[in-house]
């Protein structure tokens, strides 16, 4: 496995190569974004991983000095898991000066987690541009843990015509459902066990609509309500449109219910895909 800091090294190194897959991440790498280097590994092609935690996407009060760095470990693993190339860069590299052209993502990155940490999907469209182009890959894989990340990205990618096909993973959970996540660790020993019952509310949801119930509102209602009871400051609870993430309305079959709360200090998210058979 190559370790490459610099952009011009990367760039001369994958020259030469005709199909690269490229998994982006923030790095503390744990199962859930291992699984999406297993599924990479099975296309034939150039593995490319990148660690980069991205001041780009945190707000002031954020998390971004806190944000675990774990590279020696993150290396180990990508190693054991058969990555070609793994691209470090420093902050200089990609932000040698101030950036100052900023994509502005479509309405849909205002919702939700845009809602709640203002600003956050420019950070990230940006710097996953701003990847694209430095990495030229033919595939990319987003895990579906950050489904709105999910959904921006494919539309970027379509509204900008970018030749890049997006691949996704499924979520991977703890025993309990807890979605995998770097910001688990910060979570005491009392939060870990309670932290399950975010997947917990969004699965009674799924298994109340998959069952039938349409009153959407009243699912909810009902998810906050047992959350706050329990401890948590809740951000949303939303059924929504799968893709688009539009609310949901009843007689829509294909729906994603996304969840943020935080328990203590620690914001976690969740969401669960729902199928509606009539
Ligand atoms: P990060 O949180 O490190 O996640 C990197 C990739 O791993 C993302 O595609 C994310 O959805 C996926 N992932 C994280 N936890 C997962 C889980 N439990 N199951 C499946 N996939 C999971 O997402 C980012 O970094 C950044 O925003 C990034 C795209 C790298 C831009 O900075």
């Amino acid at each position: 496995m190559e370790i490459i800091t610099d952009i011009h090294s990367l760039r001369s190194r994958l020259k030469s190569e005709h199909y690269v897959v490229f998994v982006p991440t923030m790095g503390n790498l744990h199962e859930g974004h291992l699984s999406l280097i297993r599924i990479a590994k099975q296309k034939s092609g150039c593995l490319v991983a990148s660690i980069f935690v991205n001041r780009l996407q945190f707000g002031q009060n954020e998390d971004f000095d806190k944000y675990p760095r774990t590279l020696v470990d993150d290396l180990k693993l990508l190693e054991n898991y058969g990555a070609n190339i793994v691209f470090v860069p420093t902050e200089k590299d990609i932000y040698p000066v101030q950036q100052e052209f900023i994509i502005e993502p479509l309405p849909l990155a205002n919702i939700l987690e845009g809602e709640f940490r203002p600003g956050f999907f420019r950070g990230v469209t940006t710097l996953v541009l701003k990847l694209f182009n430095i990495v030229r890959p033919q595939l990319v894989l987003f895990g579906k843990k950050d489904y709105q990340q999910l959904c921006i990205m494919r539309e970027m990618v379509h509204q900008l015509n970018l030749s890049i096909e997006i691949g996704e993973g499924e979520t991977v959970r703890a025993s309990d459902g807890l979605a995998l996540s770097s910001r688990n660790r910060f979570l005491n020993n009392e939060e870990r066990i309670e932290a399950a019952h975010l997947f917990k509310v969004l699965s009674e949801i799924k298994e109340a609509i998959e069952s039938g119930e349409q009153n959407f509102r009243k699912l909810q209602d009902i998810a906050k309500e047992t959350l706050n009871n329990r401890g948590w400051d809740i951000d949303y609870i939303s059924v929504r449109k799968i893709h688009t993430l539009e609310i949901a309305k009843c007689h829509d079959q294909k729906l994603v219910v996304l969840g943020a709360a935080k328990l203590g200090t620690t914001r976690l998210i969740d969401n669960l895909e729902i199928t509606v058979r009539k």
